[in-house]
């Protein structure tokens, strides 16, 4: 009994690393968020109650509210611009998130350099890199204007003395694992850091106007530390995202209280930084093969704009109990419906095959309009026939086989037609747009698309 009393004294809780969960003993699952083996033993601290924090204020009637003027500030970089909806807003939180090695630093030591060139000075603090590291780098990726300001340091309690003193206008953390602060005796990286730092961010932010951009490393399962809470917490959320063995990077808006959530902006890692890609259908469509079978293209809509992409399929003999069905960036279990469909509908023997698909160039699509062009790929290997080159392919497909309607089909054509394709395989039922340059091939079903698209039918 006694020694527990003294275990009581020490007061320690333990919290789930990934959401924030907080119990008096350990346990292996979360029963929050049902992870596994994520939580951490932290010491009780007193909560941070800053002064900022117990100020009251008297509630407001609603009518006497004057909205200030949400003017954005663009960044200067179309791509990054696209998915912060227009620009930077005054006082907004921003969360960057990404594996590490992808770029995250890149990108927010360019947008430094960029917002720099203004009168307000833009604080870079680091967490990671000596101010050394931090020059060779700039060095790197263009002019060092003035107004940017540097620091290295991991330990953040002089953040707010800082911020009053040089009054910046931009404020970047990255990354908010490796910062902490001492009145908090966690670990830098465990939840009650992260998530105390942030919400003093928060704070600062709204109450100054100042822009914050909170960079967070992704951990292996795909998630920023702690990324439920941090994820509610801040106004925007950005996932930056690739292949670290390709150049491409895709950054995309998860959450955007200023913003719509389907812009997607297209850079390409280069000698001197991140670089935009301005014409991102040609680039996803670069290596795409002519003459070979299981490759087939559709028009995808992400937020405002269309773009090309190309969707490969590989049937092969299984040599295994269980055929194997992967798919990479393509729903799992799309991919599986579709197989079923083509099973069902056209009498394809799938049972002994596994089957694969994939995006080319890391794309991921969560668009049903891709269904038709999953469905080509899959019947084009499974055929061994190519889809004709000139051909485009969009339409959702329904369980029976039929081919549904998509919205904006005349922005995805018009796209097409601009990349040179000359024919789109459309589903029939909605009103057909007029693009002069493109011959329309109306179809009501899989069976239909597939006579018309394969060479040779
Ligand atoms: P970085 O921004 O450090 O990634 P993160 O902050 O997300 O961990 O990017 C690191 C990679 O980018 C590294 O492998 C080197 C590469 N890189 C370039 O190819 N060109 C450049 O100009 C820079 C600065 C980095
Ligand atoms: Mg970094």
């Amino acid at each position: 009994m006694k020694g527990v009393a003294v275990l009581a004294k020490e007061k320690t809780k333990f919290v789930c690393q990934n959401c924030g969960y907080v119990t008096s003993k350990w346990l292996g699952r979360c029963p929050e968020c049902e992870s596994w083996n994520s939580f951490q033993e932290e010491r009780e601290s007193p909560p941070a109650r800053s002064k900022e924090g117990t100020m009251l204020q008297e509630p407001l009637a609603l009518v006497q509210v004057t909205l200030r003027q949400e003017g954005r500030t663009p960044v200067g970089i179309d791509e990054l611009d696209r998915v912060l909806g227009g620009g930077l807003v005054a006082g907004s939180l921003v969360l960057v998130g990404g594996d590490p090695g992808i770029g995250k630093s890149t990108l927010m030591l360019q947008t430094t350099l960029l917002l720099g060139q203004g009168k307000t000075p833009v604080l870079y603090w680091s967490g990671e890199e000596s101010v050394q590291q931090i020059k060779m780098r700039a060095n790197r990726l263009g002019d060092i204007p003035p107004s940017v300001w540097i620091q290295s340091e991991t330990c953040l309690d002089r953040l707010p003395e800082l911020l009053q003193k040089l009054k910046p206008s931009c404020l970047i953390v990255d990354s908010i694992q490796t910062v902490y602060r001492s009145d908090l005796t966690s670990a830098p990286g465990t939840v009650s850091q992260v998530r105390d730092i942030t919400a003093q961010l928060m704070r600062i932010a709204k109450q100054t106007g100042l822009v914050v951009f909170i960079v967070g490393h992704v951990t292996k399962e795909g998630t920023i530390a702690g990324p439920k809470m941090l994820e509610h917490m801040v106004d925007t959320v950005l996932y930056f995202e690739g292949d670290r063995n390709h150049n491409f990077r895709i950054i995309r808006a998860v959450k955007n209280r200023f913003g719509s959530t389907n812009e997607i902006g297209v850079f390409e890692m280069a000698e001197g930084g991140l670089v935009e890609v301005r014409n991102p259908s040609a680039m996803f469509l670069a290596e795409r093969p002519l003459q070979d079978p299981g490759s087939a293209v559709t028009a995808l809509l992400e937020g405002s704009r269309p773009i090309l992409a190309e969707v490969q399929a590989l049937v092969s003999n299984t040599n295994y109990q269980n055929p194997r069905r992967l798919a990479n960036g393509f729903d799992h279990n799309r991919m599986a419906m579709l197989i079923a469909i083509l099973e069902k509908r056209l009498g394809y023997q799938m049972g002994m095959l596994d089957a694969y698909i994939n995006v080319a160039g890391g794309l991921r699509i969560s668009e049903p309009s891709a269904d038709l062009a999953v469905v080509l790929a899959l019947a084009s290997s499974y055929r061994e026939r190519a889809v004709d080159a000139q051909t485009v392919a969009i339409g959702e497909v329904g369980l029976t086989g039929e081919l549904r309607n998509v919205p904006r089909l005349e922005q995805r054509l018009r796209e097409a037609a601009r990349l040179g394709f000359q024919r789109a395989i459309v589903p029939a039922g909605g009103k057909l747009p007029q693009v002069p340059e493109l011959q329309l091939c109306v179809v009501h079903n899989i069976q239909e698309a597939i006579a018309q698209a394969l060479k040779g039918g």
